[in-house]
């Protein structure tokens, strides 16, 4: 049986390298990229290296603080561009085509991920796929649009289901202040029309497809780690 924590823990510290002084980070979220938070916090601290971590989470921000790496914000950034960012991924397909939201995290890895020069996703060999769908699409939809959303859903042919708290009663609630519907879809054929045509149902913040954004993926594998990049 395959330990996927330790090939978390494998991507997440060599995506470390790939850091440079004086960069702009953004910090995804997720078990994986605690690593590579925790990792960089190390480098930051042995190397006294200039970096400054634009988190996607407040998981992101509270790790960051405590491994001593200075924080800033999309908004506090201003034109400042972010160099390079790093997060994980629930599913990732041959074209480099993801689906996120896992930790309910999606929308600020989004905005962080795209506002980014580079965009590099970690993960372990169990998140490749050849079709991307056996893990349901997150949606982060505002409360009130619940009921609206998931008929819609329903009608394009979807499973949607409101996702609920552990170790806290009722729905999950965002960073934002929002609902998460995890939706199956029997095959995502076209993640690019799905990503946007789930944005166009009124109440939807953020889906969990991200199209054509990632520019490279380091796959953790028990045998060694690979790198796709995209063409
Ligand atoms: C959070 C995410 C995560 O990146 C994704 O869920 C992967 O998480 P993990 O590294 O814990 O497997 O999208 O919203």
């Amino acid at each position: 049986m395959v330990n996927m924590d330790v090939l978390k823990e494998k991507v997440g510290k060599k995506a470390v390298d790939i850091v440079k002084d004086g960069q702009i980070v953004g910090l995804g979220t997720g078990s994986t990229t605690h690593y590579f938070i925790k990792y960089l916090g190390e480098r930051v601290k042995n190397e006294e290296l200039d970096i400054v971590g634009v988190p996607t989470s407040y998981q992101s921000l509270i790790l960051a603080r405590e491994v001593g790496i200075n924080i800033s914000t999309l908004t506090t950034l201003g034109d400042n561009e972010i160099d390079i960012a790093i997060d994980g991924a629930d599913e990732v397909n041959s074209n480099l085509d993801l689906i996120k939201g896992g930790g309910a995290a999606h929308t600020l890895e989004k905005l962080v991920d795209s506002s980014a020069k580079e965009f590099v996703v970690i993960v372990d060999e169990s998140k490749m796929v050849d079709q991307l769908g056996k893990f349901p699409v997150p949606l982060e939809i505002i409360p009130d649009a619940l009921q609206l959303v998931k008929n819609r859903l329903i009608d394009m042919g979807g499973k949607p289901e409101l996702r609920m708290g552990i170790q806290k009663d009722g729905p999950v609630v965002t960073d934002n202040g929002n609902f998460i519907l995890d939706t199956k879809f029997n095959e995502i054929l076209n993640p690019a029309d799905l990503e946007k045509e789930l944005n166009t149902i009124p109440g939807v913040v953020e889906n969990g497809v991200f199209a054509g954004l990632a520019d490279k993926v380091i796959v953790g594998k028990m045998s060694d780690i690979e790198e796709f990049d995209r063409d």
